[in-house]
């Protein structure tokens, strides 16, 4: 399993509890150190940049025998009035959240295609589908809604070779500094704020759920269902 954006919030949590459930684990980030566990490689790197994906399937995957899955979570939020962002915010929002899937994904499917295998997972964010009034975020929109168009387009052209896709589209995810998110936690119907745990459970069962794909699996207590 490749999982990007792994030093930190989702994607530590994701490789603590794929290499607690046995999987052999590659993990991506810019500033991630080396591993001491023989079943995780940390791969240092900007998943912008097509060398780091080289890097991550050759000295990663290279490693092991097989890619089973790739986790895409690798991505970056930059909330603002559209008229406001920047060009170098434009930049990086497509760099990491675009860019970093194309080289990854591309690669990685080469691989899974000539196994007969194998399984995407892009982490998204329900905003791409129901922006919220007062927390402009169109840059997030614009990334995060491709890549679920991706998972859709990928799970019908690659389907019939056994790959699947899928995304997990997120509500606020505690990962940050908990003050951060004081008075946040009206935000969705269940009124509470998701924990790392709650997007570990939605991949762990896309992982086993061998009859889905093309699925935007919403962990984001109930934000997608609409207006509240
Ligand atoms: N937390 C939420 O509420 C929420 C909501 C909706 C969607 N999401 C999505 O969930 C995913 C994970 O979010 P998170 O909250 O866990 O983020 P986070 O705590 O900010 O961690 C981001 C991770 O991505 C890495 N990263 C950032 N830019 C990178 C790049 N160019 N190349 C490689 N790695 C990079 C960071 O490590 P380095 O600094 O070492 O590179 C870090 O490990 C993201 O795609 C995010 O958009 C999160």
């Amino acid at each position: 399993m490749v999982i990007t954006g792994a030093s930190h919030g989702i994607g530590a949590g994701l490789v603590s509890a794929f290499s607690e459930a046995g999987y052999n684990v590659v993990a991506n980030s810019r500033s991630i150190g080396a591993s001491t566990d023989p079943s995780i490689v940390n791969i240092a790197g900007d998943v912008g940049e097509a060398e780091t994906a080289d890097r991550i399937i050759n000295e990663g995957v290279g490693r092991f025998s097989r890619l089973d899955t790739l986790v895409n979570n690798a991505g970056i939020f930059i909330a603002k009035p559209f008229t406001q962002y920047t060009v170098a915010d434009y930049e990086a929002m497509l760099a990491t959240n675009v860019t970093g899937f194309f080289h990854l994904t591309q690669r990685a499917m080469r691989l899974m295609e000539r196994q007969g295998w194998g399984h995407i997972v892009n982490i998204t964010t329900t905003v791409a589908e129901q922006p919220i009034s007062g927390s402009p975020a169109v840059l997030a929109s614009l990334t995060k809604g491709a890549l679920n168009a991706a998972t859709k387009a990928l799970a019908i052209e690659y389907g019939p070779r056994g790959i699947r896709a899928n995304s997990v589209s997120l509500g606020i995810i505690k990962t940050q500094n908990p003050d951060s998110y004081a008075g946040l936690e009206s935000s969705d119907p269940l009124c509470r704020l998701g924990e790392i745990d709650d997007v570990v459970s939605a991949v762990m069962y896309l992982e086993r759920a061998e009859f889905v794909t093309g699925e935007i699996s919403h962990v984001d207590g109930g934000q997608s269902a609409g207006h509240w």
